[in-house]
């Protein structure tokens, strides 16, 4: 089995798979103790969701997802998510991940926006990511039966007689343009989001949306690709990547203020500060354009507990001279998560024979619209393991051969040009930050559209710029196409959501590039 992608969904599943023989294509993240360099689950801090509590079900839990979701969560597998939660959260605590207890082993449950129970189980705090990361570091390194390859980068699905059958890489650390090839009787997409295609994101570099653009290129259907969630609080201090401040501070009743200490989501929303993340990541810009400066205000809800607490938000916040125990932290809104993704049923598999996919990359359609924080995570594993089922139970058999597999489009094209790669996806960021983010319109979308086309020309030698054109290109289309705003996709043309255009809409590159109608599947 070759997993593409070394987060906590392409770790999971290959702990699930053991004795099973998996190759990680792990790209570079093999070098940090918790894959902090590459994988995005290793900077999750909130935690994951699960129905824990006394008073809590994995039905209300399940409720809860579907009322966050905006109209377009699929309730079978929201039903999957939360009710296998439990289970799968035993099975990180035998692989070692050891979660935040009281002195009878419960669980500590936090809360966030948009739950109605208590449900967010942590580790130190904010470290959920960065420690179930190393835990699962630690389980796959003790496993034979797992080969770790993090000196290269898949750019291109393998294909033969219409499955997929591995991918085609190249070195990911010395300026070589040999393609190889890694064959595979199993291939599962495991590679995050899209976050880093936008200028301010909470994301790792390494979340340029390859991944979706080689399944998307490869045939295989994309569904919800236009909706993005924006964290509200990134701490704004010119970091890039912006450290998160988690939303677990507003959930013990940190505030939102401008430089005046008005506290303004109050006048938005009934929830306030835990309003559900666009309204409250809206609401922010809003104030931003306005030309007022916007902070969390942690003094009197955290206090002195703030190091302890939140160690990482309290070392990004000293690393930028701010103390939070004394003075508000500045934020912003930055790219967080994609709720699309490549299509997949409940076990994983995507519409191409031979290929899987799980973790942000794949699309289950448990978040619809809009994710419910720290079920992000969840899915991760819950569906990871699915993948994992299923692949141990259907697998060919047989070796595959090399034989028939078509010739990677690489093969006599690929240019390795590190500066101008800066150069283009420094330039993707501008175009989807500037046209593509919180708030859309035709007119951004079109112009977004006629600069992406012109980078991917630019950039079309380059396998990671054309990868990242395409991953921005298939948010612009599907954002031109849903003329309604709901959940995470804004449209200020159109800003309320139409009941009619309440449906998934599953597209692939051709039907695209033909001017189709999508699959539209009503949640
Ligand atoms: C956070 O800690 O605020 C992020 C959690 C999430 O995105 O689910």
């Amino acid at each position: 089995v070759l997993i593409i992608g070394a987060g906590i969904a392409g770790l999971f599943a290959a702990l699930q798979l053991a004795p099973l023989k998996v190759t990680i294509l792990a790209n570079g993240s093999a070098e940090s103790p918790d894959g902090r360099l590459n994988a995005s689950s290793a900077w999750a801090q909130g935690g994951i969701a699960v129905a824990a509590g006394d008073d809590d079900r994995p039905d209300i839990h399940m409720a809860d997802t579907i009322a966050a979701g905006a109209g377009l969560v699929d309730p079978e597998t929201a039903d999957i998510l939360t009710s296998e939660a439990n289970a799968r959260i035993a099975e990180l605590q035998d692989f070692g991940v050891n979660f935040d207890v009281d002195q009878n082993g419960a669980l500590l449950l936090g809360k966030e926006a948009a739950h109605s129970r208590n449900r967010i189980a942590h580790i130190n705090g904010d470290r959920a990511g960065a420690e179930i990361m190393k835990a699962l570091w630690a389980a796959v390194h003790a496993t034979p039966s797992i080969k770790i390859l993090s000196k290269y980068k898949a750019i291109e699905l393998a294909r033969k007689a219409g499955s997929i059958v591995g991918a085609h890489v190249v070195s990911s650390i010395d300026n070589d343009d040999a393609v190889k090839m890694i064959l595979a009787n199993a291939t599962m997409l495991a590679t995050g989001g899209i976050g880093a295609l936008y200028e301010t994101t909470t994301n790792p570099p390494s979340s340029k949306g390859e991944g979706l653009a080689m399944a998307a290129d490869a045939g295989a259907q994309f569904v919800d690709v236009e909706f993005v969630q924006f964290h509200p609080t990134a701490i704004d201090l010119g970091r890039d990547p912006a450290p998160l401040a988690t939303e677990a501070l507003r959930g013990e009743g940190a505030i939102l203020v401008d430089q005046n200490g008005r506290r303004f989501m109050v006048d938005i929303h009934p929830d306030a500060e835990l309003a559900p993340r666009d309204v409250v990541a809206r609401g922010i810009t809003e104030q931003i354009a306005k030309g007022n400066n916007i902070f969390l205000d942690c003094r009197e809800a955290v206090g002195k507990k703030f190091p302890e607490k939140f160690p990482t938000v309290h070392a990004a916040c000293a690393a930028g001279g701010i103390d939070p125990t004394l003075a508000p932290i500045p934020v912003a809104p930055a790219a967080h998560y994609h709720m699309g993704g490549i299509a997949v049923d409940n076990r994983g598999r995507t519409s191409i024979g031979g290929l899987w996919a799980s973790g942000e990359v794949a699309c289950t359609g448990a978040h619809g619209a809009n994710r419910l924080a720290s079920n992000s995570l969840l899915e991760a594993i819950v569906f990871a393991a699915r993948v994992a089922d299923d692949i141990y139970k259907h697998r060919p058999l047989t070796h595959r051969s090399g034989i028939g597999v078509e010739v990677s489009r690489w093969n006599d094209g690929l240019l390795v040009d590190p500066e101008l790669e800066a150069e283009l996806l420094d330039r993707i960021r501008r175009v989807m930050t500037e046209n593509v983010g919180l708030v859309r319109n035709n007119q951004s979308l079109l112009e977004a559209r006629y600069q992406i086309e012109k980078i991917a020309e630019m950039g079309g030698k380059l396998p990671s710029i054309s990868n990242a054109a395409l991953a921005a290109n298939l948010v612009v289309e599907m954002a031109l196409r849903r003329k309604e705003s709901r959940g995470g996709h804004y449209r200020s043309d159109f800003p309320t959501p139409n009941d009619a255009l309440r449906v998934r809409e599953y597209m692939t590159v051709d039907r695209l590039a033909d001017g189709q109608e999508s699959e539209a599947v009503t949640a």
